[in-house]
């Protein structure tokens, strides 16, 4: 069975919760976009463990992970990555693989991208680390790939080629000093000898896995209202992070898909900036920041908090081909008397109930809920839906109801046991 785990809102569902548990019954994870821009969390044993970009399933003996070609990878977080993963004992070297038509982030691209940031009248909130500029060159077809890296000729030339003009562009446009090339060229000969060990024709070993029959997890990054073409565009981010991302991203045929499970958060969380149609009032986002401890994993910004949007995530079931759902954090919404889920936008007297792709109407429509009541019981002991308090499971229905999905993972704590499994 392939199955891909995809984000449905902007980001930060708790994909790393479920690509862990999931990895249980997989033999291969790959990540098929996005590079270190993604902070995942895995909470094992009271240990959490937050991966940019190696997958989340590498905390299960024997798996095999992977980065495909859609990946782009800053070198120096990967080898931490790498180090602090051995230093806890787990096994990399048999089971990493990466494509070597990844592309890398390279020290202008991180540059550029706090640069522009800077001088945009309309700022994106970016992480900051370069991902849009290399997925710009990627397209622009002057990126450098990790197999540039093993051919000292080839890398040589590209990366001056690159430098010619982006540091003429540095000088003249933001009066940045521009890079060297001996430093560049050295550092990254190195990073591409310490690769070497795992650059791998990742199309060519999925493919063989398929044909034994070896189970495929696709390990989604960022969330489906990120997408560069389908978000809340300019503010997404640089890559395809729906489903269908998962075959362009590895080389793996969309045949060879059998199921789609789309990531939820109960609630709606947004790091950065753009429109946010059910976002709180200050005062109450702090609070539910404080409970959901909503802090990005990788900057560590404060996310943004909101209510459930059932606009958005049908839409994202649509654009996924999402045929279940898990639903995260459920116990953050313990204690609240009313609980309010968006099921339509009202923009100048009229209603949408599919979503609005005119970013001016995402951004100035009003929310039209349905609220229910809430539940006081804390969730943090029911292993089965029917230990559920009562308010909880309809809030479970509701969401079934309105999304014409069934919800087969209910998580109502950070760690492996605190999951409800439905059939
Ligand atoms: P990802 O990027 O989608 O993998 O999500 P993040 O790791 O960035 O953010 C999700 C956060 O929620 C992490 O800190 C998880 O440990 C935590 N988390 C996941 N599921 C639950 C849950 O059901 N309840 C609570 N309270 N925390 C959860
Ligand atoms: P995971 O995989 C939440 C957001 C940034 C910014 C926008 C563009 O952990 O869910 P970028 O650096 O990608 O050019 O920034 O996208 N963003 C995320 N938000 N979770 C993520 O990843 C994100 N990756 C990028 O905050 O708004
Ligand atoms: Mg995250």
């Amino acid at each position: 069975m392939n199955t891909v785990i995809v984000g449905t809102q902007w980001g930060d569902e708790g994909k790393g919760k479920i690509i862990d548990i999931l990895s249980a019954d997989s033999d291969y994870i790959v990540r098929y976009q996005g590079g270190n821009n993604a902070g995942h969390t895995v909470v094992v044993d009271d240990k959490e463990y937050i991966f940019h970009l190696i997958p989340s399933g590498i905390l299960h003996k024997g798996k095999i992970c992977c980065l495909g070609n859609g990946v782009v990878v800053d070198p120096a977080v990967l080898i931490k990555e790498i180090e602090s993963l051995s230093k806890s004992g787990i096994e990399i070297d048999t089971r990493l693989k990466i494509s070597g038509l990844v592309h890398v982030i390279l020290p202008y691209h991180k540059i550029l991208d706090q640069l522009r940031e800077t001088k945009r009248k309309y700022r994106i909130g970016t992480t900051g680390r370069g991902i849009g500029p290399c997925y710009a060159d990627k397209i622009n077809r002057c990126g450098i790939r990790m197999i540039d890296l093993l051919n000292e000729s080839v890398f040589k030339d590209k990366l001056r080629d690159n430098l010619n003009e982006k540091n003429e562009i540095f000088k003249k446009v933001f009066g940045h000093h521009g890079f060297k090339f001996s430093r560049i060229y050295d550092e990254y000969l190195r990073y591409g000898k310490i690769f070497s060990r795992y650059i791998c024709n990742i199309s060519g070993l999925l493919r063989k896995a398929i044909k034994n029959k070896k189970d495929i997890l696709f390990e989604g990054a960022q969330g489906t209202f990120l997408d560069i073409d389908f978000g809340t565009y300019p503010f997404v981010t640089s890559s395809s992070t729906i489903s269908a991302g998962a075959c362009i991203g590895t080389g793996v045929s969309v045949s060879a898909i059998d199921r789609v499970v789309g990531v939820a958060k109960a609630y709606t969380t947004r790091v950065g900036e753009g429109p946010f149609p059910t976002e709180f009032e200050p005062a109450f986002a702090e609070a539910i920041r404080a409970k959901g401890s909503e802090f990005g994993a990788t900057t560590g910004r404060p996310r943004r908090c909101g209510w459930f949007d059932s606009v958005m995530v049908k839409e994202s079931i649509l654009l996924n081909g999402i045929t279940e759902l898990a639903i995260m954090k459920m116990d953050v919404l313990s204690g609240l008397k009313r609980i309010k889920i968006c099921t339509a936008y009202k923009y100048k007297g009229k209603i949408f109930k599919e979503f609005p792709y005119d970013l001016e109407v995402i951004t100035r429509a009003k929310p039209v809920y349905k609220e229910i009541n809430g539940w006081s019981k804390t969730l943090a002991l029911p292993r089965s839906y029917n230990q559920l308090p009562a308010g909880a499971r309809d809030y479970i229905s509701l969401l079934e109801d309105l999304l014409q999905t069934k919800i087969t993972i209910i998580s109502v704590g950070s760690g492996r046991l605190d999951t409800i499994f439905l059939d």
